[in-house]
């Protein structure tokens, strides 16, 4: 058969015990699945085992037989299973069929039962399926579901018939990053290469709407995470559930990071009575020097991080979890990035809107002693409900890109104090360059992750220039001892202040992640 490595684990429930294979990918239009245990051997789940369990269970005997316990991770096993989860109790009339790749990508597969019995027969040699492509699963069935309560159920819903196996699509997620987690994703992750950034204010003053949107949020999240739509598409008279435009893409690394702001907690009125619970680092931040901010770019209720390596991909989550907060909540500001700021040793260091590498400095995801210290909130400052979650400054920094292209290269680099071309630290920094002021040395031993994006938003009238700048997005361990100081500090004496203008600001408690089955701030909502 074919020599290609094992792509994913697979998993079926025929009418008894459950199936066990690799699925091999050769062609994108042609897979097979190599059976490892006929007959199927994994304990018979009851009626109210739920799907996730028995994904769990059967990636972690495939885990020991085939010795890959150091490539499937229980969190791909859980957020495989999650998919599925809100399916319910299991019909053993139905077959169903879930994968989980082996190495970074987590993928659920819904099949037909003509696939699963052709996988089958295939037993241990192969079935070809034909008609099916490597990209993003989508329900292509018009059962009628309004809310999300009902589409996400029907995310578990198996595709029946011979007639929709060409619709049964899609064999792998295409580098996904686990929903669940100790940490949300979108923090520790790589930065992908394109933002979509939102803030909401809650319309309702309900907390058991507020606890149901951040459930449905992550809910939604979880199946996006992995490339699924989050409910039909097709639906005949009646709206879409999931709208459509990131069918056939695939999960490309999407990440959706969800945060709390000052105002949630009681600065507008305590409004979800968690005044009492507001995290003592989440503080309202100082004016600073020289800040044009914006009202109607700044603040927000709720924060949303979308990140994704697809910029269709990144707009579709956006819209969904806007679309899913409505009426309950309404966007205040969104803000679309692209090039991110340098955070990982795994990528390449990208260049920012002013030519310089931008991130040579910064904290690298991948040192986790450095992200326990600095970028993981913890007690005492922090109270239980936030211990491994993060807070998130976001600061829209317009560059006066015309002023900056008409300066000379050496001013430029006195400016940042490194070389423009090569990123080198120049040989004497001026004191008031951008790199010495914001530097740990001068700021207490302080760091930050940053994690921003360039962005583009038309023409500032103003200027008559384009209004492109830097989305500045840093997550640190408590803001009072990290940003506020380097802030400060930059604000009265870098050089770069010539050059830039912060016109938004916004600062967000991000919870830890969920758990399967859990939501983001169920610690904090119950
Ligand atoms: C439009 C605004 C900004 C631009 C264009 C910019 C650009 C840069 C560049 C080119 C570097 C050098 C390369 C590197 O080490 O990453 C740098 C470093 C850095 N920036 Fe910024 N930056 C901006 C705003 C800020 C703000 C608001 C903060 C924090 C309050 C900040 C904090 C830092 C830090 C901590 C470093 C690393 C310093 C070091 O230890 O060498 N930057 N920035």
């Amino acid at each position: 058969m074919a020599t290609t490595p094992p792509s994913a684990l697979v998993v079926w429930k025929p009418p008894a015990g459950f199936g066990l294979g690799v699925m091999l990918h050769r062609e994108p239009f042609q897979c097979s699945i190599s059976v490892l245990n006929d007959p199927p051997e994994l304990d018979e789940p009851t009626a109210q085992t739920s799907l996730a369990e028995v994904a769990a269970t059967a990636l972690r005997v495939a885990d020991a037989r085939l010795g890959l316990a150091t490539t499937v991770h229980p969190l791909q096993a859980a957020a495989a299973g999650d998919a599925a989860a809100s399916a319910g109790p299991i019909s053993a009339a139905e077959p169903m069929m879930l994968a989980a790749t082996v190495r970074t990508d987590v993928g659920v597969i819904w099949a037909s039962p003509s696939y699963v019995r052709a996988a089958i027969t295939g037993n241990v040699g192969s079935a070809i399926l034909p008609g099916v492509e490597s990209t993003r699963r989508g329900f292509l069935s018009s059962a009628g579901l309004t809310g999300l309560g009902a589409t996400t159920a029907a995310a578990g819903v198996l595709l029946t018939g011979a007639d929709q196996a060409q619709a049964a699509p899609a064999a792998r997620a295409g580098n996904s990053v686990a929903f669940h987690g100790a940490h949300q994703a979108g923090i520790a992750t790589p930065a992908q290469e394109h933002l979509q950034f939102a803030a909401l204010d809650m319309v309702s003053e309900s907390r058991a709407d507020l606890r149901d949107l951040l459930r449905t949020w992550s809910r939604a999240a979880a199946l996006m995470a992995i490339g699924s739509v989050i409910g039909p598409v097709e639906t005949g008279s009646k709206p879409a559930v999931d709208t459509g435009e990131a069918l056939g893409l695939r999960a490309a690394s999407l990440t959706m990071t969800f945060g709390f702001g000052p105002s949630l907690f009681g600065s507008g009125g305590n409004r979800f009575g968690l005044a009492g619970q507001r995290p003592a680092p989440l503080v309202d931040l100082p004016a600073f020097r020289n800040d044009a901010l914006k009202a109607s770019i700044s603040g927000g209720d709720l924060g949303v991080q979308v990140c994704a390596s697809d910029p269709q991909v990144a707009f579709h989550a956006v819209h969904e979890l806007i679309r899913l907060a409505s009426p309950v909540a309404r966007p205040r500001w969104l803000l679309a990035g692209f090039g991110r700021t340098g955070n990982s040793r795994t990528q390449s260091m990208p260049r920012n809107l002013m030519g310089f590498f931008d991130g040579t400095e910064n904290i690298m995801v991948e040192d986790a002693a450095v992200m326990k210290k600095s970028v993981w909130a913890a007690g005492p400052a922090s109270p239980a409900w936030m211990h491994g979650g993060s807070y998130l400054v976001a600061r829209r920094i317009e560059i006066e890109l015309g002023k900056w292209d008409r300066t000379g290269v050496s001013d430029q680099e006195t400016t940042i104090g490194r070389r423009k071309s090569t990123g080198n630290v120049l040989g004497s920094i001026p004191l008031h360059a951008h790199i010495l002021l914001a530097s740990p040395g001068a700021n207490n031993g302080a760091k930050i992750l940053r994690r921003g994006y360039s962005y583009l938003d038309g023409i500032d009238q103003a200027l008559g220039a384009p209004a492109a700048g830097l989305m500045f997005l840093c997550y640190q361990r408590d803001p009072r001892s990290q940003f506020i100081p380097i802030q400060r500090q930059l604000a009265a004496r870098d050089s770069l202040n010539k050059f830039i203008r912060h016109i938004g600001s916004a600062v967000f408690a991000c919870p830890p992640g969920a758990s399967a089955g859990g939501y983001v701030g169920e610690a904090l909502l119950g």
